[in-house]
């Protein structure tokens, strides 16, 4: 029966339960911290250690766990990395936790391999995709992704836009002197791909804390400069969603752009998700390393109760509403790859 029992992974501290979200609604599974790319803000650019094969979860151990979770009171489910389209069996695990009866299936991808797989993902359930763009100038997308190729990631958005999905958007990391030119034209083409574009702040998070505060484009600039194309005001967050906030089009149109502010704002009021990296560690917050590890009993079977009670215990180690965010210390020691942003 022990076995059984949740492994603590890493400093657990113990912070109060908060009053405004007693449980976790959703969660974001970073299926793989394999990525194809390696974009600044992201991946250092040196040597890295990665998950061993043998740690990873398989599709079984996914779908127990989500389902375990789901049962606990989890409605959403992203799928994240890495770079999630380098699950090898990514459409077989988006037909199972399809059948879940989740409220929402999402991923978020670089976009490189949606091209080929876009079509069975949406035929596999998954209802909305998230597709990184940087840049439209190829040069730059290179740099900004230390390799990436701007042309597949544009047949991927195109694939994304072509195939169904309730709904495809774009999120694009302002740098400053790399991108921050390329808002307007970025929007554009987006939106003429029928797509939603959305514009984020560089967060202290791991590499985005390395490259400082100098490159950073907060979301007050970024709306400044397409303040020609979309309402005035201060836009709004949708319910059961991300922490982005949208402008409409100045045209009426209905189309509208999305800012993530992680480093000017935080989103710790109300934060309602949970986070488990590729070998199975569940944890509470983006900005902090710790958490609790379920992987090895995964393999061993877990029943759901078990899983239930080291999502409790992941949960109780959530930071309240005075948490300052990626803002925080220890998100400079936070791997984006491996915890899916
Ligand atoms: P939807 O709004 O549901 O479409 O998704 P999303 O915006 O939450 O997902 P996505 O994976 O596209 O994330 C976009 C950015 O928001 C990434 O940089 C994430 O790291 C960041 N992000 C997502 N959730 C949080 C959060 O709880 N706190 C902070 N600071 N950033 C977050
Ligand atoms: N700051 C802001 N956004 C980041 N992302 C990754 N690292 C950072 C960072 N340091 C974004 C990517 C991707 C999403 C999952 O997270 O652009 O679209």
């Amino acid at each position: 029966m022990s076995a059984l029992l949740p492994v603590f992974r890493g400093e657990v501290s113990r912070a109060p339960w908060r009053a405004e979200v007693v449980a976790p609604r959703a969660v974001r599974l970073s299926v793989t911290d394999r990525c194809d790319m390696a974009c600044v803000y992201c991946r250092p650019a040196g040597s890295e250690t990665w998950v061993s094969p043998r740690d990873r979860l398989d599709v079984d151990a996914w779908t127990s766990l989500v389902a375990a979770l789901t049962a606990g009171g989890i409605r959403r489910v992203r799928i994240t990395g890495g770079e999630p389209l380098l699950y090898r069996d990514l459409v077989h695990l988006v037909e199972r936790l399809a059948t879940l009866g989740l409220d929402d299936l999402a991923l978020t991808t670089n976009g490189a391999r949606l091209g080929s797989m876009a079509r069975s993902l949406r035929a596999a359930g998954l209802r909305r995709v998230n597709v990184s763009l940087d840049s439209l100038d190829a040069p730059t997308f290179a740099r900004m992704t230390r390799g990436g190729d701007l042309t597949r990631v544009r047949r991927g958005l195109d694939a994304a836009c072509a195939a169904g999905f309730d709904e495809v958007k774009t999120n694009t990391v302002v740098l400053r002197g790399e991108n921050d030119g390329e808002l307007d034209a970025i929007t554009q083409h987006v939106w003429s791909r029928g797509a939603t574009p959305r514009f984020l702040e560089l967060m202290g998070v791991g590499e985005g804390r390395v490259l400082g505060e100098g490159a950073r484009v907060s979301s007050a600039a970024q709306r400044a400069a397409l303040a020609h194309l979309l309402d005035d005001g201060d836009g709004a967050r949708e319910a059961e969603r991300g922490p982005a906030v949208y402008l409409r089009a100045r045209d009426g149109s209905g189309r509208r752009v999305g800012f993530i502010a992680g480093a000017t704002e935080t989103f710790c009021e109300g934060c309602d998700r949970l986070r488990v990296t590729s070998d199975g560690v569940l944890r509470s917050c983006l900005a902090r390393t710790s958490g609790v590890a379920v992987g090895a009993v995964l393999r061993e079977g877990a029943e759901g109760d078990a899983l239930r009670a080291a999502m409790r215990v992941a949960w109780s180690d959530k930071p309240d509403g005075a948490w300052r965010g990626c803002t925080e210390e220890s998100a400079a020691s936070v791997s984006m790859r491996a915890t899916g942003g």
